[in-house]
């Protein structure tokens, strides 16, 4: 067992100590760019103005042959973009590829005090983690990267979701963690080739009531893993996110997808094409009708103790609690955009 007086110190001489708290940002959409296509790189000053997170992907979706095109294109982007305070994240390959060392000694090395937080692929268990965090504390130190990079990981096979919980606690450099459906899905062998949401099969029909047609109700496939990643997630302090959707052509399944998931307790999702940014900036900003009764709350009971009505509601220390979370995001997005905290009156 690691000891906690251990826990909180560097795993390299001259690496920077480990983070006590997570910084404060917002990340509403986390948006894939592949880093090996000039003309998308071209596009990366002007979308780090529109996006909370620009990621470069190096992993699945990446051909073959272009994965060192796709390492290189990646170094060169970082280098040459201002992305003042737009994070800066790559997705590295799996840590059982060829590639996955290159990715974190090259990366490191030449940008390490660029970069934000590494996403870790197909990660089964803490051990992963692990790994990952003892490497990157000996480069930051060979490096002297003044802030330690952050891993987050994706959930994406059966043997993830088992051991969430230790996933989600195995570092402090852990910042979060995305839901990946398709991978989970082909882990799992459950029967769709759909890159999240929902299956028209999945479903509870109503009891027989002579001949009238039968009720059909279509089901959440993704409630359990989300609910139990957003539970692993906040009982560490770290942050959990929905991952992709693949029906770029169902911008309403999409919508519906992640506001599922803003509302079980995920701060943002992945952005793979440019219309899902807007999307993700829609569901994941709070509704100014809800932040405006979440203030009414926090104005009626200051010391947020106590209970008061309003508009016939029942409101306690817990719903003031509720209200604050939606206040604390609100302020978050009127920081960076000031449209909306003209709406929210902040
Ligand atoms: C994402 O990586 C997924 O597999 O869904
Ligand atoms: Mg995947």
């Amino acid at each position: 067992m690691k000891l906690p007086r251990q826990f909180f110190a560097p795993l390299a001489i001259g690496a920077p100590a480990p983070m006590r708290e997570l910084p404060v940002r917002l990340e509403r959409m986390i948006h894939f760019v592949p880093p090996h296509m000039e003309k998308m790189r071209a596009k990366v000053p002007e979308l780090a103005r529109q996006v909370d997170v620009v990621l470069g992907n190096l992993e699945d979706a990446i051909p073959v042959e272009a994965k060192g095109a796709a390492r290189a294109g990646f170094i060169e982007m970082a280098r040459s973009t201002d992305f003042g305070p737009t994070g800066l994240w790559t997705r590295i390959n799996a840590l059982n590829s060829p590639w996955a060392l290159d990715d974190i000694v090259d990366i490191v090395g030449a940008v390490g005090n660029k970069l934000d937080v590494i996403m870790l692929p197909k990660v089964d268990g803490p051990w992963d983690i692990h790994y990952l965090d003892q490497l990157l504390a000996q480069l930051e130190a060979r490096h002297r990267i003044a802030k330690p990079i952050m891993i987050h990981a994706i959930l994406e096979t059966a043997q993830g979701v088992n051991n969430v919980e230790a996933i989600a606690a195995a570092s402090p450099r852990m910042h979060g963690m995305s839901l990946g459906p398709a991978d989970l899905a082909a882990s799992r062998a459950m029967k769709t080739t759909r890159v999240g949401g929902g299956h028209p099969e999945y479903k509870v029909i109503a009891d027989a009531a002579g001949d009238a047609p039968r009720a059909a109700y279509q089901q959440d496939l993704w409630h359990y893993t989300i609910g139990k990643m957003v539970d692993a997630c906040a009982a560490a302090g770290i942050k959990a996110f929905y991952g992709p959707f693949g029906d770029f052509s169902d911008a309403a399944a999409c919508e519906a997808q992640f506001r599922n998931a803003f509302l079980m307790g995920c701060l943002g999702a992945w952005s793979l094409h440019p219309s899902q940014i807007a999307i993700a900036k829609k569901v994941f900003s709070p509704d100014p009708a809800e932040v405006a009764f979440a203030k009414k709350i926090v104005d009626a009971m200051p010391d947020g103790a106590g209970a008061v009505m309003i508009d016939g509601k029942m409101q306690d220390d817990a719903t003031w609690k509720q209200a604050k979370v939606l206040i604390d995001l609100a302020k978050l997005v009127a920081a960076k955009d000031p449209d909306m905290g003209a709406r929210y009156g902040l």
